[in-house]
């Protein structure tokens, strides 16, 4: 694992979830975190986990909402001025809103495009900025979806802003080449957290039963892959969109009763 010892990294929507694990892998290889939700109790409750977990303080907490483009701003630099550089921003808050289409309203739809495209959006911009002005090659990385790739039932909204995600990971890593700063995008598949388990407590077996790993994904495996991308090695890659799913977007799935067919079953050759 790339040691991350003294680097400054920025994790938004991070008081539980993928983006806590994100905080907790960053920090366990040495940087130092800063730990943002939008519920600011959480935000400090979370760096105070890790902290005492680590067994030194290198974690921050920030509350503010990511679609207070102004807040986000303010804590970027406010970050940055007491590490002295920013090497890492990820992206990560997003709110997944279900909706059938017929029934979605204006008023979730902007809200869903304010936290996840505006959000995603002015936190790079405002870490791009930090990173030029120090003179550091950074990391900028999205957290998209694979409902960004293949349509899901219920989720149009939300997989809009998750398949514009990836792409404004392939249109800034254009702009922001030439100062040596990568753009990628981490698309999970169904995902192990606080959140899912609520929705659905028997998650894991559903999501097991239809990926081809025979594994629903841990936060654990999306931080993995972050760590990889954050990583000095990984500094020809931009533009992408790493998915991080066990193969679910490769295959859709089958109805449990379809039988076994045995090699050269076709009937007509
Ligand atoms: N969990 C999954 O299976 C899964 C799958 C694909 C993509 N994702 C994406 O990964 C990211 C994290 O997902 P999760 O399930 O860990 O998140 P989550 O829904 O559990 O939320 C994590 C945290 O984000 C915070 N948050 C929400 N809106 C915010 C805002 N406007 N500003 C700052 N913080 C905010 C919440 O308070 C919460 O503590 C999201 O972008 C989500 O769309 C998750």
């Amino acid at each position: 694992m790339s040691d991350f010892s003294g680097k400054a990294v920025i994790v938004t929507g991070a008081g539980l979830g993928i983006g806590f694990a994100l905080c907790k892998a960053f920090a366990q290889a040495g940087a130092w975190v800063a730990l943002n939700d939008a519920q600011a109790e959480l935000a400090q409750t979370a760096a105070d986990q890790l902290n005492t977990g680590i067994g030194t303080a290198r974690v921050s907490p920030y509350g503010c909402d990511v679609s207070d483009t102004a807040a986000v701003r303010a804590m970027i630099e406010d970050f940055a001025a007491r590490r002295g550089r920013l090497d890492v921003v990820i992206a990560n808050a997003g709110i997944t809103n279900y909706g059938a289409f017929l029934d979605y309203t204006p008023e979730a739809f902007d809200r869903l495009l304010a936290v996840n495209l505006r959000g995603s959006y002015f936190t790079a911009q405002a870490g791009a900025k930090m990173m030029i002005a120090g003179g550091v090659a950074g990391r900028i990385l999205l957290t998209s979806s694979v409902t960004g790739i293949a349509a899901y039932q219920h989720l149009s909204a939300y997989g809009i802003t998750k398949a514009a995600i990836q792409h404004m990971a392939r249109t800034l890593a254009v702009e922001l080449g030439a100062y040596g700063i990568t753009v990628n995008a981490i698309s999970p598949g169904a995902t192990i957290t606080e959140r899912t388990l609520l929705d659905d407590p028997n998650y894991e077996a559903n999501w097991q039963a239809v990926t081809p790993t025979r594994r629903a994904g841990t936060v654990e495996d999306i931080a993995a892959a972050a760590l990889f991308l954050a990583s000095p090695e990984a500094r020809q890659i931009t533009g992408q969109n790493l998915t991080v799913d066990g193969g679910w977007t490769l295959t859709s799935p089958i109805p449990e009763d379809t039988p076994d067919l045995p090699e050269f079953s076709g009937k007509l050759r």
